[in-house]
Parts: structure tokens; sequence; C-alpha cells
């Protein structure tokens, strides 16, 4: 009687051991489904994931494609109305030429006495607005350069060409060095010692402007840098160094190809700083190669007024403004010794038959900028390579 428990017992004993490996097997079975599935699930979201970085790809490329072809237009847009705005202004002035001939020709009988009457009004007008400018400018400074007094070469580094600046509005020491005729990147220094001491390890703070410069014609007023933008006819951006973007832009007209100074063909608009403000010095091609020079006010961008001087582009390398009046540095084109042969003064008190020729130090020279800074009664220039300082004399003008 006891042997069929014991059976029943042993029985149910080898069911338990071989349901048990079944179980297992059923368990690994679905585990290897599970894991299948989340496998292919897995390559799947890969697969997506990888769409999706490509179409984000795509539509960046498509976005920047865009955004410079409108960039492009801008710039086209900004060309063209300047083109326009010289266009009518020349056909007004052709207007009112006309005008006058035919209302000479109409009176023919008093064309004598309309001449006098028009030229005794043109000159009343004429001195009313040289008056006018010259409020405008504030004439306060009366003194001009009367002869280079020594030089002094500060550092050699960067490009041949370039730029090196320091902000002539008060309390600024730093100083600013813009290598090379095209390019994005400013270094700036503590103050003219560290300048002079950095080796190229040295840790300068790099600013990155928001558009690459054209040319070596920039300046820096109090706290602001303007610069010609790389890549437009005539534009110039005012860029804030501290908060380090940029503030305003503007179009000079008249501004065409043609570079500022023969010697320089990268410069097509040379920037400089006096005692009574921003100026900009360019030429134009249909005005005999004479330099332009535009008073612009710095606060809102825009021009104030403009002389057509009677200084020549061809074989000058550089000008500054000092006192109102334009310096340009005239030099053979393999490089030479350097003169001031022409001045230009826009408050006309220097008698322009008694201009002094200005030498620079005898020396084979070759410059790409030269800067006025009235705080330090100094000139700026970049030498072949070389940062140098020129004093100078000055006398009360003529
Ligand atoms: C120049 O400005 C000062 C004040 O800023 C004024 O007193 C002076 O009369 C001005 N001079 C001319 C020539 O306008
Ligand atoms: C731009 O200027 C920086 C700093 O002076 C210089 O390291 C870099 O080589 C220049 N880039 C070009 C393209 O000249
Ligand atoms: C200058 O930068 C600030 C923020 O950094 C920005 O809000 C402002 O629009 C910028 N100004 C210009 C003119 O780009
Ligand atoms: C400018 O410097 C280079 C070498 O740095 C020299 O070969 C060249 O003659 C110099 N040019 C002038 C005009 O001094």
């Amino acid at each position: 009687m006891a042997a069929v428990p014991l059976i029943f017992l042993l029985l149910s004993f080898f069911t338990s051991i071989q349901g048990e490996p079944q179980y297992v097997m059923q368990d690994a079975a679905l585990v290897h489904y599970i894991d299948r599935r989340i496998l292919s699930i897995e390559n799947r979201l890969e697969k997506c994931n990888k769409d999706i970085a490509e179409y984000v790809q795509e539509f960046w490329e498509f976005s920047k494609k865009m955004m410079s072809r409108l960039e492009g237009l801008n710039i086209l847009t900004a060309e063209l109305k300047n083109d326009m705005d010289h266009l009518l202004a020349r056909m007004e002035r052709a207007q009112r030429d006309i005008d006058y001939f035919e209302s000479a020709k109409e009176s023919s009988n008093t064309c004598v006495e309309i001449d006098e009457d028009l030229l005794e009004q043109q000159l009343i007008e004429d001195e009313e607005s040289k008056r006018k400018v010259k409020v405008m400018l504030n004439a306060s400074c009366n003194y001009m350069l009367a002869g280079i007094k020594s030089l002094k070469i500060v550092k050699k580094a960067g490009d041949t060409d370039g730029s090196w600046l320091k902000d002539p509005g008060k309390n600024y020491q730093k100083i600013y060095f813009l290598s090379g005729t095209k390019n994005k990147t400013v270094l700036e220094f503590a103050n003219s010692r560290v300048f002079t001491e950095s080796g190229k390890t040295q840790s300068t703070r790099r600013l990155t402007l928001p558009f690459p410069w054209q040319g070596t014609g920039h300046a820096i007023y109090n706290g602001f840098l303007f610069y010609h933008r790389h890549g437009s006819l005539n534009e110039l951006i005012k860029f804030d160094i501290q908060k380090r973007n940029t503030t305003d832009q503007m179009l000079l007209l008249g501004v065409d190809e043609t570079p500022a100074y023969k010697l320089n063909p990268s410069t097509k608009i040379d920037l400089a700083v006096d005692e009574l403000g921003l100026w900009a010095i360019h030429t134009e091609s249909d005005i005999n190669g004479k330099l332009v020079i535009t008073k612009i006010d710095p606060e809102t961008m825009t021009v104030e007024h403009t002389w057509d001087t009677s200084c020549k582009s061809h074989n000058a390398e550089a000008a500054f403004m000092m006192c109102g009046a334009l310096y340009v540095s005239y030099n053979s084109p393999d490089g030479g010794t350097s003169r001031i042969e022409c001045i230009y003064d826009t408050l006309e008190a220097i008698n322009p038959h008694e201009v002094p020729l200005l030498h620079f130090p005898k020396r084979q020279t070759s410059h790409s900028m030269m800067h006025y800074n009235a705080r330090e009664k100094q000139l700026f220039a970049w030498d072949n390579g070389s940062q140098v300082i020129y004093k100078f004399l000055t006398k009360q003008k003529t």
C-alpha cells in the first residue's frame, strides 16, 4: 500500500523535472523574440535619427545658401541705389545748367547784367556756405604741420600692409592691430608697452568682426571701430568694441573701385580722425584722380560735407587729417623716401602758396597707413611691416 504513494510521488517528481525545461525553453524563446524586436526597433530608430540629421544638415546648408544670396542681393540693391542717386544728382545739375542757358538766351540783351548779378549772388552764397562749414567744424585749432622731427620703430610684426590704431579719445590706452588688407581678426593689446613687448606667444585679446575689412583705412574713435567692409563698394561699418557688435553702417556715395592712393591699391576708402572728428578720404575715377574728403558724423553715420581737394592720388601712398587739413604723403612706386607734397585745408586757413615740403626721415619706406593722434600729437604709421611713430613740429596756420 505504501508503494502507490511512492510511485505517485516519483511520477509527479519526474513530471515536475521534465516540465521545468519546457518553461525555460519557452521563456528563452520569448526573450529572444523580444530582443529581436527591440533590436529591430533600435535599428529603425537609428535610421530615423540619421535621416533627421541629414534633413537638418540639408536644411541648414539650404538656409545658409539663401542667406548669402539675400546678403548679395542687399549689397546689389544698395549699390544700385547709390548709382541712381549719383545719376540723379548729375541730371539735376545738368538740368540747372540747361535752365540757366535757356534763361540767358531768352534775355540775351540783359545777359551781362544777369551774369554779374548771378556771380555776385553766387559769391555771397559761397561765402555763406563757407562760414556755415567753419561754424560746423568749430575751428578751435589753428596749427599746422611744420616738420617731421623724429622716427621711432615700435615693432616689426604682421604683414607688409596693415594698420595699427589707438583711440585718440580720452583715457583710451589700448592698441589695436589689424594686419593685412583683408581679415576679420583684430588683436587688442592693453597698452603700448604690452604691444611693444609682446611676442607671438603672449596672450592678447582677439576681436572677431562680423565682416572682414577692406584695405588699411580703418579708424578708432570714442570706442568704435570704423572700417570699409570687404566685398562692398562703399559700405562703412561702425563696430562697438566694448559690446563687440555692429551698431551702425552707412554707404559713402560717390565711391567707386578706384583706390584712394595709387600706391596702395587695396585701400578704396581711408578713414581719418582729427580734432574735428571723423573723415573719409577717397577718389573717383572721373575727377582727374584728385582726392575727395568727406566729413562724417560718427553718431548718426551721415555725411556732413564733402570737399574736392587739389591733391592728386597719383604716387600717393597715405594721408591723414590734422586740424581740418588733409596731408598727403607721396612716394615712388618701388618705395623710397616719403614726403608730404600736398596739403588741403578745409578751413582755408593755410595759405596754399606757402605750403612747406615736408620730408620724412631719409630711409627706404613704403607706408600703408598714417594716422594722426591729436591727444598724443604724433603720427602712427605702418611702414613695410613695421609699426612706427613720427613726432613732428607744428606752427600757427598762416
Ligand atoms: C565752438 O564751440 C564753442 C562751444 O562748444 C562755442 O563757444 C564757440 O563759439 C564755437 N566756435 C565757433 C567758431 O563756432
Ligand atoms: C588674420 O589675422 C590673424 C591675426 O593677425 C592671423 O593669425 C591670420 O593668419 C589672418 N588670416 C589671414 C587669412 O590673413
Ligand atoms: C548687439 O548685441 C545684442 C546682444 O548681444 C543684440 O541684442 C543687439 O541686437 C545687437 N545689435 C546689433 C545692431 O546687432
Ligand atoms: C620691405 O621689406 C622687405 C623685406 O621685409 C624688403 O625685401 C623690401 O625691399 C622692403 N621694401 C621697401 C620699400 O623698403
